[in-house]
């Protein structure tokens, strides 16, 4: 192409859509590095949510939802903890036990996650956040005895019930039936279950002896 058709072109170019070659590049580029102000903080609650359910309720559900979430997200981690760090004859059972709880724990986190956006609220969600929130208190980084990740665990277990149990019944009293639902068909049921896996493991029973 001659000097005379290139000029050509570049105006062309620049006449149809009022960006050069070097703009047109850039502006193909990826835009890294993006901050803005939050769209809606924690603990607010979005107003005129059409699910027939007043924003008071709604703002009640969210706070509890929030605190049994956060619960449950360290629950669920002390799962993968014991999972990795498990050791002696129970290894292998506890091992996959432990992994096993672990991901029912995935779902219910991601169901009350889910809860608290559709009420129109915002669910906790990174670690630091949740370690601000949780009641259930922080083991230490290293390893412990099987009866001591049990009673962590256990102990996990009876704080959400017992948090579980309150909120499902003031949700029900409130008329928020599909908090109430969640509380009662998945988390307390799951928990409960999942307890009486626990539990099981802490009776003293002699392989080859009869008591
Ligand atoms: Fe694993």
């Amino acid at each position: 192409m001659n000097d005379q058709k290139m000029h050509v072109r570049e105006n062309a170019i620049t006449e149809s859509n009022g960006k050069s070659e070097s703009e047109r590049f850039h502006h193909t580029q990826p835009k890294l590095g993006k901050r803005a102000h939050e769209l809606q903080h924690f603990g607010e609650v979005m107003t005129r949510l059409r699910i027939g359910l007043s924003d008071e309720v709604r703002s009640q559900s969210v706070t509890e939802l929030n605190q049994i979430l956060a619960d449950s997200m360290m629950l669920r981690d002390l799962y993968k903890k014991h999972h990795w760090q498990v050791s002696g004859i129970t290894f292998r059972e506890l091992h996959l036990l432990f992994d096993e709880h672990y991901e029912d724990q995935v779902k219910l986190v991601d169901a009350l996650a889910e809860r608290i956006q559709i009420l129109g609220g915002v669910a906790v969600a990174v670690p630091q956040d949740v370690a601000e929130m949780t009641r259930i208190l922080r083991p230490p980084k290293g390893r412990e005895e099987v009866p001591v990740q049990l009673s962590r665990l256990l102990e996990a277990h009876e704080a959400i019930l017992t948090a579980a149990r309150d909120s499902a019944a003031r949700s029900a009293e409130r008329g928020d039936d599909g908090t109430n639902d969640l509380l009662v068909s998945g988390v307390i049921r799951t928990n409960e279950m999942q307890v009486w896996f626990l539990f099981e493991h802490l009776i003293e029973e002699p392989l080859t002896e009869v008591k």
